[in-house]
C-alpha cells in the first residue's frame, strides 16, 4: 500500500523535527529530506509514498546572506502544496519577489499575531492568535498575487498565500506547544489543502523498522546494547523480529548503574526470548576514568569503553552489526546535524569514537521521541515497567558524580538515588515526573551530626517534568516529601552532610548535570 506523504524540506531549524512529530500525530507519514532535493527526487520518491504537499522548514539562515539555502525553483512547477515557516516562509516570499529585511525587533519566544483572513490554513483560528516566533529576518510586503492572512506590530507579513496557487507561509512555529493553535494549521494543511488521508499508525512504523533492520543485515548477525531502558528494549524487541537469533542482547554493568539494575534486567528480560549476555566490566571503566574530571572527557571514555566492549563481544560470536536505542533528542542534543549547536555528546551518539570494528551501527528509533517509543514499547507488548522507566544516561552515575568518578563516590550517589526513588514512588509523583534522581556534586560542606562537627558531601536532587526531554521543568515536589528524602539521605549516607533541591529548568539547565 503507497501512504500519503509530506516531504519537509530541512533548512536546520531547532523545530524541524518536530513538525514531522506533529504530522505523524494526524496520522500522516513524512520524511525529511534535504533541503536541495530536486524535483527528479521527488518524483522518485513519489513511487514508493503518494507525495501530498511539501513543507519548508525554519532554519538559523538569513535569505538576505551570500549562499544562503534555497530550494530548487523548479519545485515551485510541480503543484504540490506548500507551507514554508519560519526561514522556509522567508524564503518563499524573497523567491516570489517580496521584500524581506532584518526585523526591527527581533521576535524570541510567546508573540501574538492578528488573524485578518482566517482561511485556508489558518481555517479556525480566532482574530488574535498566541504563537511561539523565534526569527531574525521579517518579510515586510510580497508582490500583487499575494495575500496578507496575518500580521503584528513587528511582522507586517506574519502569513500569507498565494492568490492561486497552494502556497503558503508562516512566520511562526505551529509545530512547537507555546503556539496555542499550532495543530489546526497542520490539520488544515494536511487535510483541507493536501488532501491527504490519515491513515498512517503506529503499527505501520513498527512494520517499516522491522523492514529496514531486515534490509540492512541481511542474513548477517547483529548485537544489541541494552541498557535496560525502555529505549534499548524497544530497539531490541523490533530486532529480534527482524532477525530472530542471530541477534544477541549485550548489557554492559560499567559499575555505574543503578541500585539493583542487575537483577531487574535479568528478570524483565527472562520471557524475552532474547539471547542476552550480562558483561561485568567495572574495573576497565574505573581505571579508564582515573583523575577524569571534565564532564565531556567522562562521557567519551565511556562511550568509546562501551565500543570496544562490545566489539570484543562482536568479534566472539561473528556479529558485524551493533544497534542501539538512540532516540531523537539524543542525537539533536549530541550536534549530529551541522546547523545545530553541541550540548552535550550522549554517549551513544557524539561519544562514540569515531573508528569502531562494525560494519555498521544501526539506530532504528532515531527519529522517534521517547513518548512515541513508550507507545510503540506498549505496542509490542512491553511489560509495564519498562515502558514507564524513567530515561536513564548511557554513561549512568558517572554522568551524576561530578568530577572525578570513584567508587565511593558513585555508592553515595546510587544509595541517594534508590532514596529518592523509593519515597517518590511510594506517592501519586511517580505517574507526573519524568524523571527524580541524586547528583553528588563536588561540593564539601560542614555539617554537624550527632553533636560533632561533620565535613562531607552535598547531594542535589533533581526532579523534572518534561515531554519529550527538549526542554523541562523542575518539579514542585512538596516540602514534606523533600524532607523525607533529605533526612533519609543525610541519616543513612554517612558521608552526606547537606541536601540541595534544583531548581532550575532546561533551558537554561539542562536535566543532568553534566
Ligand atoms: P539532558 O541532560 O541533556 O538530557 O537534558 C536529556 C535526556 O537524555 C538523557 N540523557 C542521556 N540518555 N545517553 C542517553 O541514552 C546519554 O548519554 C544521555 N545523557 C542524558 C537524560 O537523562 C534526559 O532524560
Amino acid at each position: 500500500m503507497k501512504y500519503d506523504a509530506i516531504l519537509i524540506l530541512d533548512f536546520g531549524g531547532q523545530y524541524c523535527h518536530l513538525i514531522g512529530r506533529r504530522i505523524r500525530e494526524l496520522g500522516v507519514y513524512s520524511e525529511i529530506v534535504p533541503y536541495s532535493i530536486s524535483p527528479e527526487e521527488i518524483k522518485q520518491l513519489n513511487e514508493e509514498f503518494n507525495i501530498k504537499g511539501l513543507v519548508l522548514s525554519g532554519g538559523p539562515s538569513s535569505v538576505l546572506e551570500n549562499g544562503a539555502p534555497k530550494i530548487n525553483p523548479k519545485i515551485l512547477d510541480l503543484n504540490l502544496p506548500i507551507l514554508g515557516i519560519c526561514y522556509g516562509h522567508q524564503l518563499l516570499a524573497y523567491m516570489a519577489g517580496g521584500e524581506v529585511a532584518p526585523a526591527g525587533r527581533k521576535e524570541y519566544g510567546v508573540a501574538y499575531v492578528n488573524i485578518n483572513k482566517p482561511v485556508d490554513i489558518l481555517k479556525g483560528l480566532g482574530s488574535v492568535e498566541k504563537v511561539w516566533m523565534s526569527h531574525g529576518d521579517t518579510v515586510f510586503s510580497l508582490p500583487q498575487d499575494y495575500e496578507v492572512l496575518a500580521y503584528n506590530e513587528n511582522c507586517p507579513v506574519a502569513a500569507f498565500r498565494h492568490g492561486q496557487k497552494p502556497i503558503y507561509g508562516l512566520q511562526w512555529h505551529p509545530e512547537v506547544v507555546h503556539t496555542e493553535h499550532g495543530m489546526q494549521v497542520f490539520v488544515n494543511f494536511l487535510f483541507e489543502i493536501c488532501k491527504c488521508e490519515a491513515n498512517w499508525r503506529m503499527e505501520n512504523l513498527v512494520d517499516k523498522l522491522i523492514e529496514e533492520i531486515k534490509t540492512e543485515i541481511g542474513c548477517g548477525k547483529a548485537i544489541i546494547a541494552l541498557s535496560g531502558g525502555v529505549d534499548s528494549s524497544v530497539a531490541a524487541a523490533i530486532a529480534a523480529r527482524a532477525i530472530g537469533d542471530r541477534l544477541t542482547a549485550v548489557y554492559v554493568d560499567h559499575g555505574f548503574m543503578r541500585e539493583g539494575e542487575d537483577v531487574f534486567i535479568r528478570e524483565a528480560f527472562q520471557n524475552f526470548n532474547l539471547n542476552l549476555l550480562i558483561v561485568k566490566a567495572k574495573d576497565r571503566f574505573y581505571n579508564r576514568l582515573k583523575g577524569v574530571t571534565d564532564p565531556e572527557e567522562k562521557r567519551k571514555i565511556i562511550g568509546e569503553e562501551f565500543i570496544r566492549v562490545f566489539e570484543e563481544i562482536a568479534e566472539g560470536i561473528g556479529a558485524e552489526y551493533l544497534i542501539q536505542g538512540t532516540i531523537y533528542p539524543d542525537r539533536i542534543e549530541s550536534g549530529f546535524n551541522k546547523l545545530s549547536d553541541k550540548i552535550k555528546s550522549h554517549h551513544n551518539v557524539a561519544g562514540l569514537p569515531t573508528r569502531t570494528k562494525f560494519k555498521k551501527i544501526i539506530e532504528p528509533l532515531r527519529d522517534l521521541y521517547k513518548d512515541e517509543v513508550r507507545k510503540v514499547a506498549t505496542l509490542i507488548g512491553l511489560p509495564e515497567e519498562l515502558v514507564k522507566r524513567q530515561p536513564f544516561p548511557g554513561p549512568g552515575l558517572a554522568a551524576r558524580v561530578l568530577g572525578e568518578v570513584t567508587e565511593e563516590k558513585v555508592e553515595i550517589v546510587r544509595r541517594a538515588d534508590a532514596i529518592i526513588r523509593e519515597e517518590i514512588e511510594k506517592t501519586e509523583f511517580k505517574n507526573h515526573l519524568w524523571q527524580y534522581f541524586a547528583v553528588l556534586t563536588n561540593a564539601k560542606s560542614t555539617g554537624v551530626k550527632g553533636d560533632a562537627r561533620a565535613y562531607g558531601y552535598v547531594i542535589a536532587i533533581r526532579a523534572v517534568e518534561s515531554c519529550e526531554a527538549m526542554t523541562a521543568s523542575f518539579a514542585r515536589l512538596p516540602y514534606e516529601l523533600l524532607e523525607k528524602i533529605s533526612t533519609r539521605i543525610t541519616n543513612e549516607i554517612p558521608q552526606v552532610v547537606r541536601v540541595v533541591y534544583d531548581i532550575t529548568h532546561k533551558p537554561p539547565a539542562t536535566i543532568e548535570w553534566e
